[in-house]
């Protein structure tokens, strides 16, 4: 019989990469940098798929002297970004809007300079310029010679990015590209996976059921035409996202979208209020949190026509009867889960959602300003302010990712 000897290190790194298997599905900017350790994020961008991530690399001028840019196009299959003025690049995909494309800006390697410019908030090149543009969190994993990073200035500037919530992932101590020992390595591609892992998952509903309604739903007239509005469910996919983040068993009933179903969600698809009011119903009864964040028909056709309607006159009337009020079904119940509901308006937006917040039985309300072009239906971002009977905070715009984790750190006060 043949007896198969592992060495500890190929074990090891077996395991952790099957770890890197768990799919996040995120967007990534990988910034690369001007240090030797650039041959180790070809890898570590290989990884980072394996995860189901989106890898967009962005690269300084000096990281070309360490790796070429078609190591990583060839790996990503996307265009390497490495100039803030080329105007074909920004003519796809403009340098704010791929600032707000990312669910993460990761650098690594991470050098004292570039670590310098991210401290003092430069904006001389893409890189340093996405991180200031970002409302995304960014992570850098510093490789640099031991006595560099031992040195106070780089010491403070990473105390800088501390404060500022900044990762900083790393580094190891070994043997340095210098021929030195000490603190400097970047971290090992592995270790910087699971560090990723780390900075998107949190406990803040650990254990706890939320429900979630999201998208528009669709009231059929006749067997071609039906009433809907412009919701995308970016918003409420968003929410579903983040919960489980916070470590929530999600069940997610969506109304018509073409989005993806993000990690570990329960999805239920529906298409009218009647379908989605039953469905919550149905789940919502041992759950801790419902969240009503779909663009719910409060009128649907009082007859669906099983043949199409003709044009034969000059004008046609609808009648349209009352669909369920979700949310409040939801409250009426007798273990009634903590309520969060939007309100959707375009003006007297607070005294509108206080109204809401009180005649729907809910404990927090997100007043949504739909009135401007980048906030509401259908984009990535969101412009709100959050409100319960005793408070109230003005969110600035952001993008629907991040204000999801806002939203969900909100109610986890409170539960
Ligand atoms: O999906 P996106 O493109 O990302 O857009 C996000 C959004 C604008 C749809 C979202 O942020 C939002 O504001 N959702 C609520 C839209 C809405 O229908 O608001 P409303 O003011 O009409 O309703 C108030 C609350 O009652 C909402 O929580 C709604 O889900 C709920 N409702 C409404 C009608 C109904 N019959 N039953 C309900 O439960």
């Amino acid at each position: 019989m043949r007896v198969k000897f592992f060495k500890d290190k190929d074990l090891t790194s077996d395991f952790r990469y099957n770890r890197a298997m768990k799919k996040l599905n995120k967007h990534i900017i990988l910034g690369v940098t001007g240090g030797i350790a650039a041959y180790k994020s070809a890898e570590l961008l290989r990884r980072l798929q394996d995860t189901g991530a989106t890898v967009q690399v962005v690269m300084t001028e000096a990281a070309k002297e360490f790796i070429t840019p078609l190591t990583f196009q060839a790996l990503s299959g996307r265009a390497v970004r490495d100039d803030l003025f080329d105007s074909a690049a920004e003519a796809g995909m403009g340098h704010i809007e791929l600032a707000r494309w990312a669910d993460l800006i990761l650098v690594a390697p991470a050098t004292a300079d570039f670590i310098a410019d991210l401290a003092q908030g430069r904006a001389g090149h893409l890189l340093s310029t996405l991180c200031l543009a970002t409302d995304a969190p960014i992570a850098v994993a510093p490789a640099m010679n031991h006595q560099m990073w031992h040195n106070t200035v780089t010491q403070q500037n990473l105390s800088q990015l501390a404060d500022r919530n900044i990762h900083v992932l790393g580094p190891a101590a070994g043997h340095q590209a210098c021929g030195e020992t000490g603190y400097g390595r970047m971290l090992d591609v592995p270790d910087l996976v699971d560090s990723i892992e780390g900075i998107f998952a949190n406990d803040l509903l650990a254990g706890k059921r939320v429900v979630i309604t999201a998208g528009p739903t669709r009231e059929a007239l006749d067997p071609v035409r039906y009433l809907t509005n412009y919701s995308s469910g970016k918003m409420g996919f968003a929410l579903a996202e983040a919960a489980v983040e916070a470590g929530a068993f999600v069940t997610l009933i969506a109304g018509p979208t073409v989005l993806d179903t993000p990690n570990k969600v329960e999805r239920i698809n529906i298409e009218t209020a009647v379908e989605m009011n039953a469905r919550v119903l149905e789940h919502v009864e041992d759950c801790d949190i419902f969240i009503g964040s779909a663009a719910v028909a409060d009128y649907r056709p009082s007859e669906i026509q099983t043949k199409k309607i003709k044009k034969t006159n000059d004008t046609l009337t609808l009648e349209l009867i009352r669909n369920p009020d979700i949310i409040k079904n939801v409250s009426a119940l007798k273990n009634k889960p903590f309520i969060v509901g939007f309100a959707a308006e375009t003006n007297d937006i607070i005294a509108a959602a206080k109204n809401k917040l009180v005649n729907k039985g809910m404990d927090l309300i997100i007043a949504n300003d739909i009135g401007r072009k980048d906030s509401g239906f259908d984009v990535d971002s969101n412009e709100v302010t959050i409100l319960s009977e005793e408070y109230q905070e003005a969110m600035p715009l952001m993008s629907k990712k991040l204000l999801a984790k806002k939203i969900i750190e909100m109610i986890a006060k409170e539960n």
